[in-house]
């Protein structure tokens, strides 16, 4: 998988180089940043505005790019909880391990010497003073929408409201031709738009806040749209039939957030999302896997406004790339309700559900509310790209801790209680009881997961 990943990549770059080389000088290479950056000039040390830019660093979740995990990039330092924006996270990609930058205001290891514009045109385009051109593991595909008024305060508390850290992030060390950051010119040129955000007259004002915060701060898309050969996201708006349908980072994927009633968010509230956003909870869905982060470190922090605006523009998109399906009054969903209530179960997968999950997950799929996910009917369970299942069978997990959530509860791991067999069986159980119905989980599916994740 990486390895074909890689091959493509690279001849992808390859074919851009050419074309872009033809093309960008004359086009684009003139300062695109420029154009679109306003002269209006600004108080940085208002304390207004670095407040602003502190909850706009939140919404846009810096903090959880740019900060170590605890024990540091290697995870042999001491436990100690690690500064934030100091940077040294490492970050899986198809093509090795980067390294996020300490964005700390210290004049040597950080960005205390970053003048505006070089601020701007490294969140908006992914290019750092010197011309370094930055993986678009940091997301200025997303970031290059944010307005002119946002990005003064980000600037602003970033220069003012965080304490500089003078110890410099570890190094990215990729492999040829991965190395060659200038080959990200083409890159950038062929797959990150520069588009401002504009509004759209015909909708709400509420429809057009939760549009500007899931495309540009909130960069939902780097993980939900599917990504294509370049690594590129398959649309930025709600323009792309593919924006928002689905994408795997790290083997976690990352579920449809249009309207498919399946596998999508066609079935749950705008309260339920914006519960979902706030405390990890939200109509039976209990957060895991990478979005836990999400929203530990951003999204329980935004008012209830723009939480409501952005589950607002999410309902609004028509359901795409439709999977799998819920019907829990098929004679099939009640007849396997009822089979598990009175214990007779022949199902291949039932028994281990019932030794295994059912004290949590419950006999009929609906969990228990503000505590276990419901699994019948859960979009996760439903979607065409099981790792996310497997991930979570193997490493066990945790809902977020949050500040007005209820208390997290746990996942256990599986790892050693089941085999691979055994977990493709209660996944495929899972996803076809309740009236879930959705493709089968093979032991193969199982085992390459748990190749690649090497556990
Ligand atoms: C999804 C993860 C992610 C998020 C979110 C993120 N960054 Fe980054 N950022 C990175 C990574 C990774 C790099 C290093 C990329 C490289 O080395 O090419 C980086 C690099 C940068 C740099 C360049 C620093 C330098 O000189 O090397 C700046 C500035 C920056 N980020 C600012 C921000 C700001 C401001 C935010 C929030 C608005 C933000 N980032 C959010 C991952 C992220
Ligand atoms: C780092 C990757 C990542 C980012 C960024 C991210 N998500 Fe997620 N999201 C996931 C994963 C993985 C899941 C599946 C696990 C789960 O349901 O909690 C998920 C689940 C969800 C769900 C539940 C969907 C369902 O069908 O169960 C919603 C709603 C959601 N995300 C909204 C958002 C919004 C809104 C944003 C931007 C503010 C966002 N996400 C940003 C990774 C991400
Ligand atoms: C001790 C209670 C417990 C047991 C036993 C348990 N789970 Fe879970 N399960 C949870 C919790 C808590 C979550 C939320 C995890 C998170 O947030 O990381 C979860 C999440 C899930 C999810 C993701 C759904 C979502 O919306 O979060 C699936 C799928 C799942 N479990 C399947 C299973 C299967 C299959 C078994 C049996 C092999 C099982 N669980 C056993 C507690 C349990």
């Amino acid at each position: 998988m990486v390895t074909a990943m890689t091959k493509r990549l690279f001849i992808a770059l390859a074919m851009l180089t050419i074309v872009g080389a033809a093309l960008y000088w004359p086009v684009v290479a003139p300062y695109r940043a420029l154009a679109q950056t306003s002269n209006r000039s600004f108080d940085t040390n208002d304390p207004k505005l670095i407040a602003k830019g502190e909850y706009l660093a939140k919404t846009a979740d810096c903090a959880g790019c740019h900060t170590a995990p605890p024990g540091g990039p290697s995870g042999k330092e001491p436990l100690h909880p690690s500064a934030p924006f100091a940077g040294g996270l490492p970050m899986g990609s198809p093509f090795g391990t980067i390294f996020s930058s300490n964005i700390t205001p210290d004049p040597a290891v950080g960005i205390g010497r970053y003048s505006y514009v070089d601020f701007v045109r490294a969140v908006r385009e992914g290019v750092a003073p010197g011309n370094k051109r930055l993986y678009p593991a940091m997301p200025y595909p997303s970031f290059a929408k944010i307005s002119d008024d946002d990005m003064h305060a980000l600037y602003a508390y970033f220069m003012h409201g965080v304490a500089p850290v003078a110890k410099p992030a570890p190094r990215t060390k990729l492999p040829f031709p991965f190395n060659q950051r200038w080959a990200l010119m083409f890159w950038s040129f062929a797959f990150a738009p520069n588009d401002v955000f504009v509004p759209q007259s015909s909708r709400s004002a509420q429809w057009n806040r939760g549009a500007y915060l899931v495309q540009s701060l909130g960069h939902c898309g780097a993980c939900h749209t599917p990504r294509g050969p370049a690594y590129e996201e398959r649309g930025y708006d709600e323009q792309s039939r593919r924006y928002l349908t689905g994408g795997t980072n790290d083997h976690w994927f990352a579920p449809n957030l249009t309207g498919d009633k399946g596998s999508g968010l066609g079935r749950f509230s705008e309260q339920d999302i914006a519960a979902f956003l706030r405390h990890g909870q939200g109509g039976g869905l209990v957060t895991f896997g990478s979005m836990v982060q999400v929203v530990e470190d951003s999204t329980q922090y935004m008012t209830d406004d723009d939480l409501l605006a952005i589950a607002h523009y999410l309902k609004s998109l028509p359901a795409h790339e439709p999977s799998g399906h819920f019907d829990n009054q098929s004679r099939a969903a009640l007849r396997t309700v009822r089979a598990m209530q009175t214990g007779d179960v022949e199902l291949p997968g039932a028994g281990i559900y019932q030794s295994f999950c059912a004290r949590c997950h419950k006999a009929d799929g609906m969990g228990e509310p503000l505590e276990y996910p419901r699994l019948a009917g859960n979009p996760a369970v439903l979607s065409p790209h099981t790792d996310s299942l497997v991930r979570l069978l193997v490493e066990g997990g945790e809902a977020p801790h949050t500040v007005a959530g209820p208390v997290p509860k746990k996942m256990p791991s599986f790892a050693g209680k089941l085999t691979d067999t055994e977990m493709a069986r209660v996944l495929t159980f899972v996803r076809n009881t309740w009236g879930n119905d959705a493709a089968p989980v093979t032991t193969r599916d199982v085992q390459s997961v748990r190749g690649s994740i090497g556990k």
